[in-house]
């Protein structure tokens, strides 16, 4: 891990757990309830040192993680939350080198998470229907990574997927979008047999709808729906309770894998009796 360098997003984490967030810049100086630190004092250091203001108060200087990075960078279209954005890539099966399909981008919440699972050597296709949308995404994937992985690993088409998908033979079909039933055509011809085709939905009779769609297409095995419930716990002396708050639902993750069928002989031909004497 590289030490803290001007640009850097940090937290600084008090003792109570309580969170503040910076964005490091040279010659800047924090200031925090009277107190003061120098971020040319910040930078340098590595992630997880302990640091002091002018009268005393002491952070933990930390890196964001993946899902705090997630949580607060700016939205276009509403994010995928990390108890799903960790589910995704597994139930996706997205593995380094694999070709991958993602629609609608949003603000890149998934983006972010699928760049890892396909490392450098894979690639990511997005398709967004709205440029506003697709700008936001391209912001947030680009202050993650660096260098941007724009163009070289990730493409973006400012496209309605629902008209159909420009590659061929993709392993891998990710959708956050409101209609997935209408890409399932397009998966039949596009995703390469052994393939898996995901999506996350909200409501029930769009689970249907999307579940029906795949049976009808004949070419997809193993048609799975689930959700998770994340339930954080209290764990704080004798009060070891879950807590009172909880998101209740976020959505359902449906999968299939895009199968080769036998191709049975029109008809069969009855043995020959005498072929064997
Ligand atoms: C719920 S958001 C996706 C959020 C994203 N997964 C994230 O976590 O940041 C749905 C996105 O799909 C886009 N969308 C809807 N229909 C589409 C279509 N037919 N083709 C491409 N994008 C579409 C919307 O504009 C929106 O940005």
């Amino acid at each position: 891990m590289t030490p803290f360098a001007s640009g850097d997003r940090i937290h600084l984490v008090n003792k109570k757990g309580r969170v503040y967030r910076l964005q490091l810049q040279t010659g800047a100086v924090y200031q925090f309830s009277g107190e003061t630190i120098d971020h040319d004092d910040i930078i340098g250091l590595a992630d997880g040192t302990e640091i002091a203001l002018s009268r005393g108060t002491r952070f933990f200087v930390l890196k964001p993680t993946l899902s705090e990075y997630t949580l607060h960078m700016k939205r276009g279209a509403q994010i995928l939350y990390p108890k799903d954005l960790a589910l995704i890539p597994m139930w996706a099966d997205v593995y380094p080198g694999a070709s991958v399909i993602e629609a609608g981008i949003g603000s890149g919440a998934l983006t972010i998470p699928l760049l890892n699972a396909i490392g450098e050597k894979g690639h990511l296709t997005c398709y967004e229907i709205r440029d506003d949308f697709a700008a936001r995404a391209i912001k947030n994937v680009e202050s993650y990574f660096s260098p941007s992985p724009l163009n070289d690993r990730l493409t973006v088409h400012h496209r309605d997927i629902y008209e159909g998908i420009l590659e061929e033979e993709v392993d891998r079909i990710v959708l956050d979008l409101p209609e997935p039933h209408l890409v399932v055509p397009h998966a039949v011809e596009k995703l390469r047999s052994g393939g898996i085709f995901l999506c996350f939905l909200p409501t029930v009779p769009q689970i249907e709808k999307v579940v029906a769609a795949l049976q009808e297409a004949k070419v997809f095995e193993s048609i799975e729906t689930f959700e998770t419930l994340l339930r954080p716990w209290n764990i704080d002396g004798r009060s070891v309770r879950p807590n009172l708050r909880m998101v209740a639902h976020s959505g359902f993750i449906t999968t299939a894998r895009k199968v080769k069928r036998l191709v049975r002989p029109e008809t069969q031909v009855p043995p020959d009796s005498n072929s064997s004497l």
